[in-house]
């Protein structure tokens, strides 16, 4: 075999093994993300015919939203179990819609194959953004739209990221997921290749009956979660206790009527 057209070994192979074993029972989720699909849709400004890319597409909420409003759509995720569910919502919604298993660090498409690239919530966990967003970028048509949702560190979702950071520390070479929460961090890894950058704060108010169970539902779905409570359980229980209690009294700041506030940030940019 020519050695040049060999694959290249991926370096975050492991890390990318628990992150898709980690995310494979987000599927209740879907029901949070799914009204926040149309709002990145609007912020993106898709329209009929658009030829549109869903990154870390999950259950397909927002690849299904666009081929709704008769977009061309396509999602792209690393967990087979999410995809599977992808295809079964798409097929009951009676939608056409592609979906590939896959990478967001090494997506499977020619350059400049798409109108609109999006990801909700989904690209911020490839563990090297700078490799996500160049492949982003390259299959996104000059002109075209990139927009994506994310979690600014200031808010609930952010600070429980860093609170789980406390107890089970990245891999030193994995920058956290919240950086691109932050409009600063964001233009710079956006770089040169794009103009006309928007950002909108939007926020969620997600039912949750006590922070308690809360806590037990992100535990079971929040791919990053699962793992650390996997590691913590088994090396150190008590340290997971005092996580616990320290992941409700941060929950607790948020909830108000049975409401937990979530806030986070939308971006939109056009590639050059
Ligand atoms: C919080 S979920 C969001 C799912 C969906 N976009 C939504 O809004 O419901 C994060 C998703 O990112 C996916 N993901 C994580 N790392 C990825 C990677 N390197 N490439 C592609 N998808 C990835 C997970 O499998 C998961 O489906």
């Amino acid at each position: 075999m020519n050695a040049q057209l060999s694959p290249t070994p991926d370096p975050f192979f492991q890390f990318k093994q628990a992150q898709k074993q980690g995310w494979a029972h987000f599927s209740p989720l879907e029901a949070v993300t799914i009204p926040q699909a149309p709002r990145l849709i609007r912020h993106a400004r898709v329209r009929a015919g658009d030829r549109v890319l869903d990154v870390g597409c999950g259950t397909g909420v927002v690849s299904i939203t666009a081929a709704r409003l008769g977009a061309h759509a396509t999602g792209l995720d690393l967990t087979p179990e999410l995809l599977q569910r992808a295809r079964e919502n798409a097929r009951i919604s009676e939608v056409a819609v592609e979906f590939h298993e896959g990478d967001a660090e090494a997506l499977p498409f020619a350059d400049s194959s798409f109108d609109v690239v999006l990801s909700q919530f989904g690209h911020i966990f490839a563990p090297r953004p700078e490799i996500a967003i160049a492949e982003m970028l390259r299959v996104l048509k000059p002109g075209g739209t990139i927009a994506f949702s994310t979690w600014p560190p200031d808010f609930y979702v952010g600070r429980s990221f860093a609170l789980g950071s406390k107890y089970l520390p990245p891999p030193p070479d994995v920058p956290s997921p919240i950086l691109w929460g932050d409009p600063n961090v964001i233009r710079t890894r956006l770089g040169s290749k794009v103009k006309d950058i928007a950002f909108h704060s939007a926020r969620m108010d997600v039912p949750v009956l006590s922070v308690q169970l809360h806590r037990t539902n992100i535990e079971r779905t929040v791919g990053s979660l699962v793992k650390l409570v996997e590691v913590l359980s088994a090396s150190d229980p008590a340290k997971l206790e005092q996580l616990r209690r320290e992941g409700e009294a941060l929950a607790a700041e948020y909830l108000e009527d049975n409401l937990l506030r979530q806030d986070y940030l939308m971006t939109r940019a056009t590639k050059i």
